[in-house]
């Protein structure tokens, strides 16, 4: 069910350089949310920006009502959402999109989030564990300090490994050399990933090399975030005899399995 919602902020923090982890009171989502779907939020009281943001559900407290988000300031929107404090009220709108799959308990999972790609990679860590999965979430950043989680003050409650372009912390590459080394190693029975266009390209690759399944979330620009302007399609495979067809991100993803999608 969705529910469009004046969600009070909890708490606003600072996690990092232009990161911030956001806490709403909002338990018309939050109890119906599922790792993978999205809000989307109305950053400013006026109506401008016009369009509201979307970002990924990051975990839930459902017996409180509270509702996390994990987001980069990378323009406008973002900007000003991190300038609300605490006691303040959002528009809210959510759960929205489809979620990830979940495994059989008992499965080999791999979480592959690039920067604040992480951020529904964690909601459904929690959720895969809560189901006796065993999780290894990997994260990639361009720095120690662009790390959103994975580091000394945020750290996940399952196993974990981190990369970084410059080598400042974990891993001195990318973080799909680490999950070549898994999937070389102990392998693994499903990955999901979220970031950017580069890596999960990379990561489809890998999985194909491996043969092992796959869900990616998406990221597109999106204006109605309910399915009806097009705004936010992506090229998928096509069906009955189709070379390919366009997908709505916002209502048929943004969770897409890996073989749904087309990278050129
Ligand atoms: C389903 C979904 C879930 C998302 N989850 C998160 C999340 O959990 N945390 C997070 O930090 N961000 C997330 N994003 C991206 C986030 O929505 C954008 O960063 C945000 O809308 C930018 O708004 P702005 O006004 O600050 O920037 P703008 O001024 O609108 O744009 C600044 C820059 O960001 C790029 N950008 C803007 N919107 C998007 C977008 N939707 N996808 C990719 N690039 C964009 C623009 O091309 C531009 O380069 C998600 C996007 C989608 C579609
Ligand atoms: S944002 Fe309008 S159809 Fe997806």
């Amino acid at each position: 069910m969705v529910a469009d919602v004046p969600a009070n902020i909890v708490q606003q923090e600072q996690v990092g350089p232009g990161q911030y982890r956001l806490t709403l009171y909002a338990p018309a989502i939050a109890s119906y949310a599922v790792p993978g779907q999205f809000v989307y939020i109305r950053c400013a009281d006026s109506l401008d920006p016009l369009l509201r943001r979307p970002l990924s559900i990051h975990g839930v407290n459902r017996k409180e009502g509270k509702l996390f988000l994990l987001y980069q300031v990378v323009g406008r929107g973002t900007a000003l959402l991190a300038a609300r404090r605490r006691g303040e009220r959002l528009g809210v709108m959510g759960p929205l999109g489809r979620g990830f799959t979940l495994p059989e308990p008992g499965r080999r999972v791999i979480l592959v989030g690039g920067g604040i790609g992480v951020a529904p990679l964690v909601f459904l860590g929690h959720e895969l564990v809560q189901r006796k999965n065993q999780v290894c979430l990997l994260v990639g950043a361009r720095s120690a300090d662009q790390l959103p989680v994975g580091k000394k003050g945020y750290t996940v409650p399952f196993d974990h490994a981190v990369a970084t372009d410059d080598g400042s912390c974990g891993h001195h590459g990318s973080v799909t050399d680490l999950l070549e080394k898994m999937l070389a190693g102990e392998g693994a029975d499903m990955v999901y990933a979220c970031g950017p266009r580069g890596m999960l390209r990379q990561t489809a690759l890998l999985l194909v090399r491996y043969n092992v399944p796959g869900e990616f979330s998406l990221e597109e620009r999106m204006c109605c975030g309910v399915g009806a302007c097009l705004s936010c399609v992506c090229k998928t495979a096509g069906n009955g005899g189709k070379p390919f067809e366009y997908r709505r991100v916002c209502v048929e993803g943004p969770v897409f399995r890996t073989e749904q999608l087309v990278w050129d």
